[in-house]
């Protein structure tokens, strides 16, 4: 059993990503951090209080972090994920609230909590773990692996060079990249093959209330705005991971952050030949498709099978207080 804290920006892909987590024995999630990214900081901690209660686990703490970037002005991605954040989605709002504090502490905090136990997964903009690492450096020892969706040593999709997630936030990014631990890059190299196609989008389909309230909402939205043969579900990828790291092909490298460049500001510059340098990242370079798709509805299947309980249970409640 994995121990992992999320720090994220929902978003469709990180809903799509937290929903692997929660369904998979190998994760046990001890918190979800919020950052502004693909929408406002506000919009993605709501949606990640949305997501806690409908996947069902209201007793994982949800904390608020960073609105927008260290030094640069807020961008988002509503474009893409709709301008809730979670397109067409139909989650009930949230009943319970965000818990008190700052992300940045929760990390710190529970990192510090349980040395060399703890994944830190970032699948946002990395503006909260630039402050964690910056606040108390010894998160980078106590980190039993960082990893994160973000970077290409290929293209971008924010820009031609920058991949969203560094893009938003370059000066962070460099930030993590240079704090002394090795970071594990599942960028867009790897998560542009991970698509929802028909085919997955049809099996999603067979998942109940959350396949018809989240996932399908999701692929659909996700897919109206990329080509291809459906949406690439890049958040997933990192999770994936972490359940079963056979699924990704990683190598060691040399990554540093472009945060000046005119034109490449955001980009991650990736060099696969050492030389006698130390690497200070682990870059995906290829990913097992079938395999991970198996893996991911198959964790799906299992969230649905819980959703379904809880809804027979609902309107047994239900059936009872009415007296029928
Ligand atoms: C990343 O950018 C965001 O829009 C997604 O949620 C993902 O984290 C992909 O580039
Ligand atoms: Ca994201």
């Amino acid at each position: 059993m994995r121990r992992i804290v999320i720090d994220c920006d929902p978003g469709i892909d990180d809903a799509l990503a937290i929903t692997l987590a929660h369904g998979s024995p190998e994760l046990e999630i001890l918190g979800i951090t919020t950052v502004g990214g693909n929408v406002s900081l506000e919009k993605t901690t709501a949606n990640a209080l949305k997501l806690r209660e409908f996947l069902g686990f209201p007793e994982v703490p949800v904390v608020p972090g960073s609105p927008g970037a260290l030094l640069r002005s807020r961008v988002d991605a509503a474009d893409v994920h709709g301008d809730s954040g979670l397109g067409d989605t139909r989650l009930p709002p949230a009943t319970l609230p965000p818990s008190d504090g700052h992300a940045v502490d929760f990390i710190i905090e529970t990192l510090a909590a349980h040395p060399g136990e703890v994944t830190l997964v970032g699948i946002g903009p990395l503006t909260n773990v630039a402050l964690a690492v910056r606040k108390e450096p010894r998160v980078t020892e106590w980190a039993r692996e960082f990893v994160i969706l973000g970077g290409s040593y290929t293209r971008g999709n924010f820009t031609p060079a920058a991949e969203f997630n560094i893009a938003a936030d370059p000066e962070a990014a460099a930030i993590v990249f240079t704090a002394g631990w090795t970071v594990t890059m599942i960028g867009l190299d790897v998560s542009r093959s991970a698509l929802a196609t028909g085919a997955v989008v049809d099996r999603m389909r067979a998942m109940g209330r959350l396949g018809a309230d989240l996932l399908v909402p999701c692929a659909e939205f996700y897919g109206m705005v990329t080509a291809d043969d459906g949406p690439a579900v890049h958040d997933v990828c990192a999770i994936a991971y972490l359940i079963d790291p056979t699924l990704i092909e990683i190598q060691p490298a040399v990554v540093e952050v472009e945060t000046v460049g005119r034109f490449t500001s955001g980009m991650t510059v990736v060099d696969f030949d050492l030389g006698d340098r130390a690497p200070n990242a682990l870059v995906g370079t290829s990913i097992d498709v079938p395999r991970f798709w198996e893996l991911t509805l198959s964790a799906y299947d299992q969230v649905a099978r819980q959703c379904e309980g809880v809804v027979a249970l609902e309107s047994c409640q239900e059936a009872v207080v009415e007296g029928r």
